[in-house]
């Protein structure tokens, strides 16, 4: 694998690529997990010429106590990325992204996609990204873009950017399914923050996305979603940001269930400080 630290020494590394190959790039921001690793796998499966960067952003952390305590563990990445055949590491430093300081000079007009759930609890969080995976994309220029449903909101604002910029226009995104642990939580960088106790409280998180998929035709969304906020606190959340029941298209909150129209409950909620998110598709 290739270790660049400097955008010119990617150009450097992909211009040697002459063959018109297809790249699949893995855009992260570290902590590998197995979450990270199959969107690598799927990339290498599909044949492409596999990037991947390591780039904790701070313009998209909206608290400064969470980039501050983000979960660093470069060797062991290196490693894991060896192991699945990634290609390329992109590595850059804050510096050599924001040269001129970590601000986003323009607005992604991104309207309703941020003022709803992640938009609405981390605000200027998607404009952070767009911004970043922006710049990650002009300068990867890959065919093939691999995600994780995990961050269900994300890809859909990674889908409104591709459309957005016409010079993206051409890049697939493909949106890989949540790897989880053995016990039901979707794996995140932040999990390593939490202790083996709530490590084992955290699944009740995606217990209960469940248990509103098992009963979302048996009661009203209001008494279901009710009853699921009991479930969280009672399993030792200590603060809910949200839980909605929407369509899986717009994310606009539903009013009833219909079998026909896809919908998926997304929550986000606090255990031993960590804010920790998951989704769940209902049909
Ligand atoms: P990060 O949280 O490191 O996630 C990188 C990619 O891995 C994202 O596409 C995310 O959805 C995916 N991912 C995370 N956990 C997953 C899981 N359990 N199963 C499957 N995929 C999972 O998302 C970011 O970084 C950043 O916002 C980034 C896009 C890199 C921009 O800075």
């Amino acid at each position: 694998m290739i270790i660049c630290k400097t955008k010119q020494a990617l150009q450097k590394v992909l211009q040697l690529q002459n063959n018109p190959i297809s790249i699949g790039f893995v855009p992260t921001m570290g902590a590998l997990h197995n979450g990270h690793l199959a969107l690598i796998d799927a990339s290498k499966k599909a044949g492409n010429y596999t990037v991947s960067s390591i780039f904790v952003n701070p313009t998209q952390f909206n608290n400064k106590e969470d980039f501050d305590k983000y979960p660093i563990s470069i060797e062991a990445d290196i490693n894991l990325l060896i192991q699945h055949q990634c290609d390329v590491l992109f590595l850059p430093t804050v510096a050599e992204m924001y040269p001129d300081g970590p601000k986003i000079p323009h607005h992604y007009p991104l309207n309703y996609l941020e003022q709803i759930l992640e938009g609405e609890y981390r605000p200027g969080h998607f404009q952070g990204v767009c911004y970043i995976v922006e710049q990650l994309l002009k300068l990867v220029t890959p065919t093939h873009l691999y995600m994780g449903s995990k961050d269900y909101q994300q890809c859909m604002v990674i889908q409104f950017l591709l459309q957005y910029n016409q010079q993206l226009s051409n890049i697939q995104l493909h949106i890989e399914p949540t790897v989880r642990e053995a016990n039901g939580l979707a794996m995140s960088s932040r999990n390593r923050r939490l202790s083996t106790e709530n490590f084992n409280k955290a699944a009740t998180l995606f217990q209960t996305l469940v248990f509103i998929k098992q009963n979302i035709g048996q009661y009203s969304l209001d008494a279901l979603i009710n009853m699921a906020k009991t479930k969280l606190i009672e399993g030792g959340f200590e603060k809910i940001d949200y839980i909605s029941i929407a369509d899986a298209h717009t994310l606009k909150p539903i009013e009833q269930f219909n079998p026909q129209q896809p919908a998926i409950v997304l929550a986000a909620a606090f255990l031993q400080n960590v804010r920790l998110i998951d989704n769940l598709p209902l049909n």
